[in-house]
């Protein structure tokens, strides 16, 4: 993408974020069911669920906050909204759960932190707009408006003080009692989750400037009228898909976003959209609005458009009601030891579950990528049987640490982007069988190990930028492998 080179001296990070958008086990956004509910369920909802009965007492939800609804996610507590979207350091619940655990602030108040991934994932999905994705929760309860719960005080006052830091919370007084605010950073965001209504306030000025030239294939005086740069903005997952180029639109980083990028250039850019006085640009105030709809998460509100004609250009995440090949490849594992699982954290790396209950891992460097080394790489193949996701990225690592890869059978996701691994490394991945992604933008991988990636069969997802393959190379391997998409 010439333009976007042009635009933003960050294309490496959309590059990133584009990859991020095409990872087959990520489709553009944390699902919030599968990596972020079972974290709450798990570690707040005993706190932060519906007002229930216990001992004969009502236990209201602390602080007036509820996490087992969107809505009461949203709604936030007594203090306020407790997400922004689109900005998780904004984001008072971030901050909570980040915090050092001796701090007064930290969450959960009792039990278990989060762990490394669990935060990553919480930060990506705030950072990606907080999309609930159709999932509503537990309504019950939730009719008021108010962040304040109601209960009764004749019922809440035999709680004494102490007592308050378990089980009841007693009903607080405004004047006798301040609301549990934060105490260091200010509270983000009052009390106002996403605003932007798409189908009222984007979508009407998408359809005057741009759906004539962006819209599903039609004909016209006998000819049949493409949608230029295969971009089509008359449905939601058209929006979403972008064009032959890939994304327009990052959800929660507008400054990502091709699509905003366009109609922000100077109107007599070659690149503005739209072009040539062919319809009318859009006004200052429908730019900001643009800009916010993609700050908060894009969210299209129940909004589908004419889906006709769209075909599928990226690989769709496994449905929930047929098994993953990660829970497949999870009932022939045991779970590591911890003493494996520890001597791999020594060397940074991050270590999660891909499920809940699942044995199977993700092992990744989130942060001090570079100082890795082949030495600390070697540690993880303790623990090669358990990993089924490996990013490696951005690490030191060489062809020499990875020759231990082949012990990784249960493989489906491999990060290798900008290492200085070459042909040598693929020999090792060439028995990989269960491969779904893999990630070699920026190596000097070359044409020599394309026929051995021809022969993973299971591959979903193979980007070879900014690499020594020929474009002649990337045509055989989309031929050998038509159902993945090949990224060159
Ligand atoms: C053992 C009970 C308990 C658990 C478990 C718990 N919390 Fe809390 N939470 C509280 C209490 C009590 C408060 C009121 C503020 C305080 O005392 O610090 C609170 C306040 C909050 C607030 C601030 C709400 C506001 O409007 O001021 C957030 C955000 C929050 N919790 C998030 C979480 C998250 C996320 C989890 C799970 C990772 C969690 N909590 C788990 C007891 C709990
Ligand atoms: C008169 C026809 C026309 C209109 C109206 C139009 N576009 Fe375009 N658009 C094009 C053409 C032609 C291209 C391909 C050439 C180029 O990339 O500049 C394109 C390319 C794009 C691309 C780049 C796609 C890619 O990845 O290469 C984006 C983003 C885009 N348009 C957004 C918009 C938006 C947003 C609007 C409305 C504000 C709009 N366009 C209105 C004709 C139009």
């Amino acid at each position: 993408m010439k333009l976007v080179r042009r635009l933003t001296p960050s294309l490496f990070l959309l590059c990133l974020a584009a990859l991020w958008m095409a990872a087959p086990h990520a489709r553009g956004a944390i699902d919030f069911k599968s990596r972020i509910l079972p974290v709450f369920e798990k570690k707040c909802f005993d706190c932060h669920g519906a007002p229930r009965e216990e001992g004969g007492e009502v236990k209201s939800p602390r602080a007036g906050l509820r996490l087992d609804s969107a809505k009461g996610i949203l709604r936030g507590g007594e203090g306020g909204a407790v997400i922004s979207p689109g900005s998780p350091d904004d984001s008072v619940l971030f901050q909570m759960v980040s915090q050092r655990s001796s701090h007064d602030d930290f969450m959960p108040k009792e039990g278990d932190g989060l762990g490394p991934l669990e935060k990553l994932y919480l930060k990506k999905w705030i950072a990606e707009g907080a999309v609930f994705d159709g999932w509503i929760g537990n309504e019950e309860g939730l009719g008021d408006a108010s962040a304040a719960p109601s209960g009764s005080k004749a019922k809440d006052a035999g709680a004494p003080g102490e007592g308050a830091q378990v089980a009841m919370v007693p009903k607080k007084t405004p004047e006798t009692t301040p609301v549990p605010a934060m105490k260091d950073p200010p509270r983000a965001m009052k009390g106002t989750p996403a605003t932007v209504n798409f189908q009222r306030e984007v979508l009407p000025f998408l359809k005057r400037s741009c759906v004539d030239c962006h819209r599903a294939p039609y004909e016209e005086g006998g000819r049949v009228k493409k949608p230029k740069a295969g971009l089509r903005f008359d449905a939601a997952r058209a929006i979403i898909q972008g064009s032959g180029e890939g994304p327009v639109l990052v959800p929660g980083d507008p400054d990502e976003s091709e699509m905003l990028a366009r109609v922000s250039l100077p109107e007599d850019d070659d690149d503005f959209m739209p072009p040539d006085g062919d319809a009318t640009p859009l006004s200052a105030a429908e730019k900001e609005v643009l800009k916010r709809w993609i700050a908060e998460g894009a969210d299209f509100g129940g909004w589908v458009g004419n889906e006709e004609g769209l075909i599928e250009r990226l690989p769709e995440a496994p449905t929930s009601s047929e098994p993953s090949a990660a829970e497949l490849l999870a009932k022939q594992v045991k779970g590591a030891s911890a003493q494996d699982l520890a001597a791999v954290t020594a060397t940074g790396a991050s270590i999660t579950q891909v499920a809940v209950g699942n044995p199977l891992l993700r092992v990744e460097y989130i942060t001090g990528e570079s100082a890795v080394t082949d030495a600390d790489v070697a540690k993880i193949g303790a623990i090669a049987g358990n990993v089924t996701e490996l990013d490696l990225s951005e690490t030191g690592v060489s062809d020499e640490g990875l020759a231990m890869l082949s012990g990784f059978d249960k493989l489906t996701y491999l990060d290798l982007h900008n290492t200085a691994i070459t042909d040598v490394t693929i020999d090792h991945i060439q028995k990989l069988g269960y491969l779904e992604y893999l990630n070699l933008y920026g190596t000097s991988v070359s044409d020599a190990s394309l026929p051995k990636i021809a022969k993973l069969r299971k591959l979903k997802a193979v980007y070879l930028w900014k690499t020594s393959v020929t474009e002649e190379g990337a045509g055989k391997l989309r031929q050998a492998l038509r159902d993945a998409k090949i990224s060159f």
